[in-house]
């Protein structure tokens, strides 16, 4: 496969510019640099259409990220690009309310398990923010259990080493349990009787363990939780409309009380949704939950759009038959080479592991991977998305360049000083807390 030779001239001149202009540099922590490959990889793109990405120096490149899973249908999706279009024509955003509040939040309650009724945000964190006010509201507690990465409000970003800036007392709130680990959940409840307002957590791409009933870890939690007076949230903000039209709540057949939902929605358009049983959205009538766009029309018009989209054509199926090609044919030839490579995760949301022979994550070598990869036109870096528009070319072409990569990598294993083969700067830490 030919090796591009990519250069960047204006990627970095805008770098430079950047970094006078706004603090970390980056509007996103995971956009920013420092999740790629600092020399091999753009910092700035500049145009997507289907699956496919161009950066500001002209260089395409087969895209994974999906902008981290908001593009789900592709790229400047015609039927969510025109709808928009169409929207922008009549007004963004008015003095009254719009229509389309109505109508999205109809579309939701038909396609959601737990949706009863609705409000939407903009990012991901407005509606975990406003779950978890809601769940403090209707219980009259303030603790908080949670799993998983949540956004970077005051109540979850005070659990993470990026905590600067938020009063340490809202630590004494927050309590962390172990995904698939009942008994750690459990150990909260019976620490602070009376005193969980919910339950929060994500699905990660590990399916829930299944006990001896044959009920699984989210069914559990939620009786759980319900057991003891709180509230059962399921943050869908990735799975939602990736495991299925209903979220992970219905591929596991788990109804939460309150769920939240966000990036794929709307194919890129920015909007979030908080839904959840009537009795306790209810509180959403006292609780203080408004902002100027949370009713704009451009994010309601491509979530509408969008969601016909997932109604009328086989989304879902695609993402997981081209994840599910992509994650068997690279897993089984890094098998093969003995390198502790895996993509890992389920089918529509994958991520990328790189073990050292002492089994412990390792940055140095997930970055030559990266480098190797982006060389060869891949776009890969954190999460691994699959859109509609990914197709078996592209899906063919990932695995070629992946092997390749992996062949490379493998020699730089063996070479026993594997920084020598890698050309740009490593990857730094992912800040995104999870367990
Ligand atoms: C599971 C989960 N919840 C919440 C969020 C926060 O969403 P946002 O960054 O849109 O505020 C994210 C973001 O990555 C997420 O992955």
């Amino acid at each position: 496969m030919r090796v591009l030779e990519n250069s960047f001239p204006v990627s970095e001149e805008l770098w430079e510019r950047a970094v006078r202009l706004i603090p970390a540099g980056t509007q996103t922590l995971s956009k920013g640099p420092d999740q790629f490959v600092r020399g091999v990889t753009p910092k700035y793109l500049r145009k997507g259409k289907g699956a496919h990405v161009w950066d500001v120096d002209g260089n395409s490149f087969i895209d994974y990220p999906m902008a981290l899973g908001p593009i789900l249908l592709g790229y400047d999706y015609a039927p969510v690009t025109e709808a928009v279009i169409r929207q922008v024509k009549e007004g963004t955003t008015f003095t009254l309310m719009h229509p389309l509040e109505v109508e999205v939040a109809e579309l939701l309650t038909s396609m959601i398990p737990s949706a009863e009724m609705v409000r939407f945000g903009k990012n991901g964190a407005d509606v975990t923010s406003a779950a978890v006010k809601v769940a403090r509201a209707s219980t009259g507690r303030d603790h908080i259990a949670y799993c998983g990465y949540h956004g970077c409000q005051d109540w979850y970003a005070v659990t993470t080493p990026r905590n600067k800036g938020i009063p340490k007392v809202l630590s004494t709130f927050m309590h962390q349990f172990e995904y698939n680990n009942i008994g750690s959940l459990e150990k909260i409840f019976a620490g602070n009787p009376g005193k969980i307002a919910c339950v929060i957590m994500e699905v990660p791409g590990v399916d829930p363990a299944v006990d001896k009933d044959g009920k699984n870890f989210l069914q559990l939690s939620k009786e759980l939780a319900n057991r003891n007076g709180a509230l059962f949230i399921l943050d869908e903000i990735v799975t939602g409309f990736r495991y299925s039209i209903g979220g992970a709540q219905k591929y596991y057949r788990v109804t939460p009380d309150l769920a939240c939902f966000g990036k794929g929605m709307a194919n890129g358009f920015a909007i979030s949704a908080l839904v959840g049983k009537k009795e306790f959205m209810k509180e959403l009538n006292e609780v203080f939950f408004s902002m100027t766009y949370s009713g704009d029309t451009i994010g309601l018009a491509a979530a509408k759009a969008t969601m016909r989209e997932l109604l009328s054509k086989p989304v879902i199926p695609h993402i997981w038959e081209m994840g599910g090609r992509l994650h068997k044919a690279i897993n089984s030839f890094a098998e093969k080479t003995g390198i502790g490579f895996r993509i890992t995760g389920k089918p529509p949301r994958g991520g990328i592991s790189v073990k050292n022979r002492k089994g412990e994550e390792d940055l140095l070598l997930k970055s030559i991977f990266l480098q190797e990869t982006v060389k060869r036109g891949v776009l890969f870096g954190g999460p691994v998305f699959i859109s509609y528009s990914h197709t078996e070319e592209d899906i063919e072409k990932t695995i070629a360049a992946s092997f390749e990569a992996i062949e490379y990598l493998k020699v730089a294993v063996d070479s026993g000083e594997p920084a020598r083969f890698l050309e740009g700067e490593p990857v730094g830490v992912v800040f995104r807390q999870r367990n």
